[in-house]
């Protein structure tokens, strides 16, 4: 496990100057040249310009549901919180100053890069936080590496970030070119292009249809085994492709059905799929459900956002059966939702859903 520390990013000697990237044109295309929306401190304009827009800038991640996240897990001052999917840190950043310089905020996140990137960031704004290269399927881990045996707020807002989705040498968007990789933590050994070789049709039909809901699972799965005979499937574009050829659609039929078809993008669900069989994401969720509600003090609460129907359902079931069984003494009656408001100025928020749960205040006999 890697536990970089923000305090040592100050003794780091000054960075050499980089050009940066050259573009055609009166504005940046590509997500690497996009060098105002990387640098944000230099140029703050950038970032209420594209916000207005309903556009996240490159390379940084709109926190979701900030507001009722706060007023359900209420995180005070001198709280312990566990930010178990710290991300670009937006809500741990309100963590932070909620629970003050008495509190303490853990955070998780199995990408080393962001992880780093966030770190110094959040090391900028003074914030003193322990830092976890960790799957928050291994959160009780984690605790016992803290020697603690029980924290205040667990939080998880599951998935990808912003930035991931965003940079193309991922390959986990649809939108722009790239390797298959898809993978947010590159310790993993399997890419989604060495997925796509290996997995066999019924696999794959059965994937796509349980954790996408895909209408076309059956004809998405045959093509890509027709297709991967002749040429293996490397590249974002290559699988967009296949899954067109699939649907017996073209960019510009689709674009004309849209109305129709509805706003989804063909090849959103089968993305989808395919990250959360790389990233093995059902089988961390179910672990990490099952481990929280015993890393809560009495008393603690927990929430997580999650942004498909199979993520909410282990959410949903898990919260009722702890309340059942006396772990939890109340849980969200109701999903929690974005308004219009939000979904309007971060079109990326509009399928997540919240759910809460709350520790018994005693500990169970
Ligand atoms: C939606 S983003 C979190 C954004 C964050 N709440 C913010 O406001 O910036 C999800 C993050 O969770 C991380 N992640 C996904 N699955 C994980 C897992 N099983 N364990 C730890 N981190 C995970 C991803 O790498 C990504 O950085």
């Amino acid at each position: 496990m890697t536990t970089p520390d923000p305090s040592s990013h100050g003794d780091q000697p000054p960075q050499k100057h980089v050009r940066r990237p050259r573009y055609g044109g009166t504005h940046p295309r590509d997500y690497i040249q996009k060098y105002k929306e990387h640098n944000l401190q230099t140029y703050p304009e950038m970032e209420a310009h594209l916000r207005a827009k309903g556009n996240t800038p490159a390379g940084t991640h709109i926190p979701i549901l900030v507001e009722e996240v706060l007023e359900c897990l209420r995180p005070a001052s001198g709280e312990i919180v566990v930010d178990c999917t710290l991300g670009y840190g937006g809500h741990a950043s309100e963590f932070l100053k909620r629970i003050g310089p008495a509190g303490k905020l853990i955070g998780l996140d199995i990408d080393g890069v962001e992880l780093e990137h966030t770190g110094r960031r959040l090391a900028q704004e003074g914030a003193s936080v322990s830092l976890h290269r960790s799957n928050f399927a291994g959160i009780a881990k984690v605790l016992r590496q803290e020697n603690l045996t029980g924290v205040d707020v667990i939080f998880a807002d599951l998935g990808v970030s912003s930035m991931q989705i965003d940079n193309p040498e991922r390959g986990l968007s649809y939108k722009r070119e790239g390797p298959l990789d898809m993978r947010m933590d590159d310790r993993l050994q399997r890419t989604g292009a060495d997925l796509l070789r290996t997995v066999s049709e019924q696999d794959l039909t059965k994937a796509l249809a349980e954790l996408a809901d895909e209408p076309d699972a059956e004809r998405i799965a045959r093509r890509i085994v027709e297709l991967r005979i002749k040429t293996p499937i490397t590249q974002t574009s290559q699988l967009v492709q296949a899954i067109f050829d699939a649907k017996r659609l073209t960019a510009e039929t689709w674009k004309r059905q849209r109305d129709r078809l509805g706003s989804l993008h063909p090849a959103a669900r089968t993305f989808q799929t395919l990250r959360i069989l790389v990233n093995d994401e059902m089988s961390a969720l179910k672990a990490f459900l099952q481990k929280a509600p015993l890393c809560l003090r009495p008393g603690g609460r927990i929430g997580v956002i999650s942004f498909h129907s199979g993520e909410d359902r282990l959410v949903k079931h898990a919260f009722r059966d702890g309340y059942r069984n006396g772990l939890y003494e109340s849980t969200a009656r109701e999903v929690i939702v974005p308004g219009g408001r939000e979904i309007r100025e971060n079109p990326r928020s509009a399928s997540a859903k919240f759910r809460w749960a709350i520790a018994r205040s005693t500990s169970a006999s």
